[in-house]
């Protein structure tokens, strides 16, 4: 791949200007991508008319550019994503009918929570998770599962990185959180009171495939509500998602 006087190659500069997308900015004109990418006017406007061509990003027509749908489109084809998506997303309504919070679906992905799925109830109350959006692991239900389960590695790296407090009740203290991890390795089940949004509590349990975890299923309940009846549901849900996820394998 040719590389650019200052060193990065095409694919380093091409992936530089679709992050520059985020769910707050999902609209910016060529310029404004190449200034937030670190890229020359000139090389942001080119990389962008490519992928335009190529269909990753959409141009409307006030010549602001948006991600594709075709970039969906590749995303999801045969992706891990997709397939625990599907297996999940009946499950996940169960939970949500019963329930009637928000349910959903997460993975671990570059030491962080990724949100894959999320139903909602119109009743339900606060919630700050988004399809595509992210957490930390150890600050949301379903992160701090996740976490549990990750490679001691990823777990020693997450613990001695800075532990940014989401909210005033979220926990900052590494030898605090690992006997949390412990706990929730144990009991199956991580419940967290508070520390993404005061007004909240994050409940969320494990899904394994072939004895992996591999998700997490959660819901967001309002702070008073009990935990209890959101636990035995998601336990049930995660039973089915996993048979799901077996019979995909055959
Ligand atoms: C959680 O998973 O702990 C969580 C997520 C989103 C919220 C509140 C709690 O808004």
């Amino acid at each position: 791949m040719a590389n650019s006087p200052s060193g990065d190659s095409m694919t380093d500069r091409i992936v530089r200007v679709l992050e520059t997308f985020t769910a707050e900015r999902s609209m910016q004109s060529a310029s404004e991508i190449g200034r937030r990418a670190g890229l020359p006017s000139s090389t942001a406007h080119r990389i962008v008319d490519e992928l335009v061509a190529a269909g990753l990003l959409e141009r409307d027509e006030d010549r602001r550019v948006h991600l594709g749908m075709r970039l969906w489109e590749l995303a999801l084809r045969g992706s891990t994503a997709l397939r625990l998506r599907q297996a999940a997303l009946p499950h996940m309504e169960a939970v949500q009918a019963l329930i009637r919070e928000h349910t959903q679906l997460a993975v671990l992905e570059q030491d962080e929570a990724l949100f894959l799925e999320r139903l909602s109830h119109p009743d339900a109350g606060a919630n700050i998770t988004r399809v595509a959006g992210r957490l930390p692991l150890h600050a949301s239900s379903s992160g701090i599962v996740l976490l549990a389960h990750a490679p001691g590695e990823l777990r020693d790296r997450v613990l001695a990185s800075p532990l940014r407090a989401v909210s005033p009740e979220t926990v900052t203290d590494a030898a605090r959180l690992r006997r949390i991890l412990a706990e929730v390795r144990r009991a199956g089940v991580a419940v967290a009171p508070g520390w993404i949004e005061s007004v909240s509590t994050g409940v969320a349990v494990p899904i394994r495939d072939a004895g992996e975890v591999v998700a997490a299923l959660s819901v967001v309940l309002p702070r008073e509500a009990p935990p209890e009846p959101a636990i035995t549901a998601l336990r049930a849900a995660v039973r089915d998602i996993e048979l799901a996820l077996r019979a995909d394998r055959r």
